[in-house]
């Protein structure tokens, strides 16, 4: 039956108990930890997959959406763009909202709140994007908007809440935050464990974690997160620190087997697996070439053949040559009666517009793309982590074009 898999799906969501107690999890990470990544971090031992962080005002402003195709839930933005994307398959998915305000916090997640398993609120974001707008680690010295925050949600609805901050100045002021979180009922604590102005180059204070739970003990499970990228880190950080819980971000990019295999899986093997959950899922290329791309910074592979081949790439048709599924692809295409070149993607319908052009020169719309690629990309630097505005254009109306 058609409606079979809603039932299940429902079931599916609506029966989670949220265990925050020895688990791996995966961070949120704007763009990366889309729909597809998720599906991949679950496949190597991932037990809790945030998603990247959506700004309340955005996604209230959402309308929900049964894809009957691909059988997820699609959140569709005012601009029509893909806003955030679930199905059963995500089994335990944290959406993360960043937000000011308990009033737009709680309108926002009401939107999402039968389709996720906990809501997360981003503390510890330190970009211009998030701060100015009171969001993020502005959060960290306004202990009434982060109870306002927390309480209303915990009033209000009935999954689990957590946030996720990072190290104060002193060992005595951050327990005193975490204090106050514990008081609001919030199910679990992420703590990134840097300081506000510490970037992710600078090491991350598991020390400090560490004095913290030696000198004060919590009711609500805390998540370790910060310079996690070896599969044997996991058990140290948890031995050192006695932590919870343990939060992967970079390390998952650099290599998603890292949640369970001691040593890492070919990177190239992630890849193939990753791009076939992507274009099955019809994540948008975009996003697509984003992740792979952040996979290969991660390994510091930025010259090698595919690597460059990625520079230009824009559409499944060209990513699965370069990384030699092709055949898969064209399998999958046919199987599912998927005809190339009318996928509404951005890049094959750029494409097929432009098929007319033999003169070899630019489109307009050929540089109008470029150029869009690069603002997105010098956004992106900028912003490093916060900036959620267009994030996964996906096919349902393609912002780009
Ligand atoms: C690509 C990328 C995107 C990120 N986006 C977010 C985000 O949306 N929300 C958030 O709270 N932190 C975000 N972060 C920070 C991570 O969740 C994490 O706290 C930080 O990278 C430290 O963990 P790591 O040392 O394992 O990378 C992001 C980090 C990266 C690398």
């Amino acid at each position: 039956m058609e409606q079979d898999w809603i039932e299940s799906y429902k079931k599916s969501k609506n029966g989670v108990v949220m265990d925050y107690y020895n688990k791996k999890i995966m961070a949120p990470m704007v763009r990366v930890g889309t729909y597809p990544m998720r599906l991949l971090a679950y496949n190597y031992g991932c037990d809790i997959a945030y998603s990247e962080e959506l700004i309340d005002l955005k996604l209230m402003k959402s309308t929900r959406h049964v894809n009957e195709k691909l059988k997820t839930i699609d959140f569709i933005a005012k601009d029509k763009t893909l806003c955030y994307r679930t199905s059963e398959k995500d089994v335990n998915n944290v959406l993360q909202l960043g937000t000011a305000s308990s009033i737009t916090a709680l309108e926002a997640a009401k939107v999402v709140c039968n389709d996720v398993c906990a809501i997360d609120i981003n503390m510890g974001c330190p970009k211009f994007f998030s701060v100015q707008g009171g969001m993020g680690s502005a959060l960290l010295s306004k202990p009434d908007t982060i109870k306002d925050i927390l309480t209303t949600l915990k009033r209000n609805l009935t999954i689990p809440i957590t946030c996720k901050i990072r190290l104060l100045s002193t060992d005595q002021e951050t327990i005193d935050l975490l204090r106050i979180i514990e008081s609001t009922g919030v199910s679990a604590i992420g703590v990134h464990c840097r300081m506000i102005p510490e970037r992710p180059r600078d090491p991350a204070h598991w020390d400090r974690l560490e004095n913290i739970l030696n000198n004060a003990s919590f009711s609500v499970p805390i998540i370790a997160n910060g310079d996690i990228f070896e599969n044997s880190d996991i058990e140290k950080i948890r031995k050192q620190t006695r932590v919870d819980s343990i939060m992967i971000a970079r390390g998952a990019v650099k290599n998603v087997s890292i949640f369970s295999k001691p040593s890492p899986v070919d990177l190239k093997q992630i890849i193939q697996e990753y791009l076939e959950i992507a274009y099955q899922t019809n994540n948008s290329p975009v996003n697509t070439k984003y992740v792979i791309n952040s996979m290969l910074n991660e390994n510091n592979i930025t010259t090698n053949k595919e690597a460059k081949a990625m520079a230009s790439a824009r559409d499944y048709d060209t990513i699965t040559k370069i990384w030699d599924t092709n055949d898969k692809y064209k399998q999958f295409l046919l199987d599912n009666n998927i005809d190339i070149n009318n996928i509404e993607d951005g890049a094959n319908k750029t494409k097929t517009k432009n098929k007319n052009n033999t003169s070899g020169k630019k489109t307009k719309l050929e540089e109008t793309n470029n150029e869009n690629d690069i603002k997105k990309q010098k956004i992106e630097e900028e912003n490093n982590n916060s900036n959620n505005n267009n994030i996964n254009n996906n096919n349902i109306i393609n912002k780009e074009e």
